[in-house]
């Protein structure tokens, strides 16, 4: 072979060196499979007997290449494809200044010292004065999708109810009903089986279908007839962009408004890159208020994000270094622009400065607050687009189960920076989290006029409570037994 055909040959015949290939295939952010494409190429055109050198690779290396080709694989392809997932329950943010002065511990010891202090904190917080209903009207994400399979009934406790959530085994589609038997009580979800579109109680096997709530089978009924008032109250539902959700209003007749699905997250062009989950101890309406209390942006999402996430000491001189800037913007629907009253936007920009000068990392940000409990946040970062979404969902009066789902086209850059955006925005969260779960509910705040975006905000929020909303202490109430 001419020295010349040889070079091609190295080269893939395009000129490059294999690793020059791989890196380039990094830096055009193309997607994994193109990415192990020219990785494989490499193997084959460095390492496996066709080396620039001429000489033959021995065949213990080469086997060790191969293993080690196959490891790096299977190691990207898990880094690609697995979703993160970041959780937070009650006791694991906000709690650490007394935790840690009464030199409290995760552990077997310490476990039960930790709930009884959290508990004890809890109970001595002055809530607030005049606060709103718990359990807002609109939709409300009560599941993720793929936590429930096909012919899978699950029991989900939130907005004040109780329900069952199953999906049928023939068609797929999800039906949720109240949870409790008509019959003698048992709960439809714990122990219920999922029969094509219907739901079979535990207890004596009663099926109530999935369309209606009607009973719609009573198999030792000797006359095989089945009473009319046999039947569970069943809610509206649908399922979009990763969730399931319900139709939460306390006045019966109300038509539910559409959905705002993201097309490319429904049609699978984007895919699902992780999520953070937190229990937050507020009261729903403080959760989206933060879209509109553009000052607290730099005061706490302002600081380094290196620094972390408990806001003692996420001010450390040493992170100086780099701050975020934010600028905001909140706006109500305007009646003017026929804008849908129940949909308010926030306008955001973000940067990270390096000593307050160079500006990296720039990410324009369009959320849209759906009602009152779930957000949509479309980014323009410099890796393309993506979308976050959230929901708000009020398991207690007092408690909300929050979750961000991350959603942008599959790609290798995205592979790395979805997982940073993730921990990114879940550290900021828990900075919040930290205010919150110890603020008080204020109902005339002391407001300046920079802090006007905060009125316009509770008062757009304001059309998803009714006279009929149950008021907090009838919740509150209604939890101690
Ligand atoms: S309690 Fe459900 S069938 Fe009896
Ligand atoms: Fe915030």
């Amino acid at each position: 072979m001419e020295a010349s055909e040889k070079a091609a040959c190295c080269d893939g015949g395009d000129g490059s060196r294999p690793w020059a290939r791989l890196w380039q295939a990094l830096v055009n952010n193309q997607t994994l499979d193109q990415w192990l494409g020219h990785g494989l190429l490499l193997v084959k055109e460095d390492m496996l007997g066709s080396s620039s050198s001429g000489r033959a690779v021995p065949v213990v290396w080469q086997i060790l290449y191969l293993l080690a080709g196959v490891v790096t694989a299977w190691l990207c392809w898990k880094f690609y494809y697995s979703p993160v997932v970041w959780k937070r329950d009650l006791t694991d943010i906000g709690y650490n200044h007394v935790l840690d002065n009464e030199g409290i511990r995760r552990g077997r010891a310490g476990d039960k010292r930790r709930a009884h202090t959290i508990n004890r904190l809890r109970r001595l917080r002055k809530v607030g004065q005049r606060i709103p209903p718990p359990f807002p009207n609109g939709w409300f994400g009560i599941l993720e999708s793929e936590q429930l399979a096909t012919g899978q009934a699950r029991a989900v406790d939130c907005l004040g109810q109780n329900f069952v959530v199953f999906r049928a085994s023939d068609s797929g589609q999800v039906s949720v009903l109240d949870a409790y038997c008509p019959h003698l009580g048992a709960n439809l979800g714990v122990g219920g089986i999922v029969r094509g579109d219907c739901i079979e109680c535990p207890f004596h096997h009663w099926s109530f279908s999935g369309r209606d709530g009607q009973c719609v089978n009573i198999p030792y009924s000797k006359s095989g007839t089945v009473p009319k008032v046999a039947k569970v109250k069943k809610w509206t539902s649908m399922e979009a962009n990763g969730f399931i959700f319900v139709w939460h209003h306390v006045d019966e007749g109300v038509e539910p408004w559409p959905m705002m699905v993201v097309p490319e997250v429904e049609d699978g062009r984007w895919v699902y890159y992780g999520k953070n989950e937190f229990l937050v101890n507020a009261h729903i309406q403080d959760i989206p208020e933060n879209g509109a209390d553009v000052a607290h942006l730099s005061a706490v999402h302002g600081p380094n994000c290196l620094s972390g996430s408990d806001i003692r000491y996420s001010r450390p001189a040493w992170a100086e270094f780099g701050m975020h800037a934010w600028h905001a913007s909140w706006h109500a629907p305007s009646e003017e622009n026929d804008d849908p009253p129940h949909i308010a936007r926030m306008d955001l920009k973000h940067s990270f400065r390096f000593f307050n000068k160079l500006e990296v990392c720039t990410v324009d940000v369009k959320a849209y607050q759906i009602g009152p409990g779930y957000v949509q946040l479309a980014m323009q970062t410099g890796l393309g687009p993506m979308v976050a979404l959230q929901t708000v969902t009020p398991v207690e009066p007092l408690v909300q189960k929050v979750i961000h789902r991350f959603y942008a086209p599959r790609t290798i850059g995205n592979a790395f920076f979805q997982k940073f955006a993730v921990w990114a925005e879940s550290v900021m969260f828990e900075r919040d989290m930290m205010i919150w779960n110890h603020k008080q509910f204020v109902d005339t705040p002391l407001l300046i006029k920079e802090d006007r975006l905060i009125k316009a905000y509770r008062k757009w929020y304001s059309q998803f409570y009714s006279e009929n909303s149950t008021s907090y202490s009838v919740a509150k109430e209604s939890l101690d037994w």
